[in-house]
């Protein structure tokens, strides 16, 4: 078995994963969205602290399984430096005391075996990963074979949620708020302009839609909150259909798969599957409950590594808040 720790921003995770059969023995995950919420994102140094509270505690849940361990993961890029480092320092000390090997996991990667839990990996895949963090596309041929061929140039789809949520003093995560919200809006009523709509570059911005939206709010009644959503929700997608598409054109999807905490969107899911219609593509999504960041789709990824024994040292294995991939 290995134990897998989250810890790369707000949501504290330990999995058991069993080696042979890929089966979940084990999962708890330790949310912090209610004490960010009054922020209107997360702070993280109060992160921190909360994931030194958290993650002891739900790992004295998996002593009955210390015994039967052969490695211990954990997420090491990318994320945040003060979290990561919790979970880093957490899984080296449970190295050392069980005398086990130590695996680093890129928690992107995580996001596209979240696809795979309890599963077989079925490649090659087109992904859509859109979290907090991140917002890039990548072509995956295998674990070692991942080309982003697009990416956010600043906000990520999630984080413009997040900002806009924040601008209406929804709460936080604004993802779920905003899509509630935008349920019985007019997305049509405000007229956002879809970001480099007429840039060749293959890449996504979410900066100048969410200082669009801003004016919006500025000047609107609380009335107005449900279209003013229902037309951000609705531009923010159709930026990436739009570029999709654009992609699309050159290199045909096969197989496609929206992954990350924003996967879990219903206008986004239906869109997307409107635009592989032509294509006649596969659409691979995650459990909605692995959407969001947890430590089984680390553990998955764990699997892989250790079967290719990738394994870090005590000394190799360093924090890494920006993604190499
Ligand atoms: O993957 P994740 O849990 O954390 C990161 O790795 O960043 O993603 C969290 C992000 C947040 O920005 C949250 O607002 C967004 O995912 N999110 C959504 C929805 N559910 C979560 N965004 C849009 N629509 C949703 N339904
Ligand atoms: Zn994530």
């Amino acid at each position: 078995m290995i134990l897998s720790i989250e810890s790369s921003c707000d949501d504290s995770a330990i999995a058991i994963t069993e080696i042979a059969t890929k089966k979940l023995l084990f999962h708890k995950k330790i949310s912090q969205e209610l004490e960010h919420s009054v922020y209107g994102g997360v702070v993280p140094e109060l992160a921190a602290r909360l994931h030194a509270e958290a993650l002891p505690r739900i790992l004295e849940e998996c002593e009955p399984y210390f015994k039967d361990l052969k490695a211990v993961a954990v997420t090491s890029s990318p994320g945040l430096a003060v979290t990561l480092i919790e979970g880093v320092t957490m899984a080296k000390a449970i190295a050392v005391a069980l005398e086990i090997p130590l695996i680093g996991v890129n928690h992107l990667i995580g996001h596209i075996y979240s696809l795979f839990i309890e599963k077989d990996v079925a490649f090659p895949l087109t992904v859509l990963l859109v979290s907090g963090g991140h917002t890039q596309v990548m072509e995956v041929k295998s674990l070692h074979e991942i080309k982003t061929v697009a990416k956010s140039m600043d906000d990520s789809f999630g984080e413009s949620f997040d900002k806009v949520a924040k601008m209406m003093d929804l709460g936080y995560p604004g993802g779920p708020l905003i899509q509630e919200l935008a349920k019985d809006g007019d997305r049509k009523r405000y007229n956002f302009t879809i970001p480099l709509l007429h840039s060749p570059k293959l890449a996504f911005s979410y900066s100048g839609l969410k200082n669009a939206v801003r004016l919006a709010v500025e000047e609107s009644d609380v009335e107005d909150y449900k279209d003013i959503a229902a037309s951000f929700e609705h531009i923010a997608t159709a930026h990436l259909t739009q570029k999709l598409k654009k992609y699309f054109k050159e290199v045909p999807p096969q197989a496609f798969a929206i992954v990350g905490g924003a996967s879990a969107n219903l206008y986004l899911r239906g869109q997307i599957e409107e635009l592989l219609k032509p294509y006649k593509a596969k659409l691979l999504l995650s459990e909605l409950q692995y959407c969001s960041d947890n430590a089984a789709m680390i553990g998955r990824v764990a699997v892989e590594m250790y079967e290719k024994r990738m394994f870090s040292s005590l000394e190799s294995l360093e924090i890494t808040p920006k993604s190499n991939i």
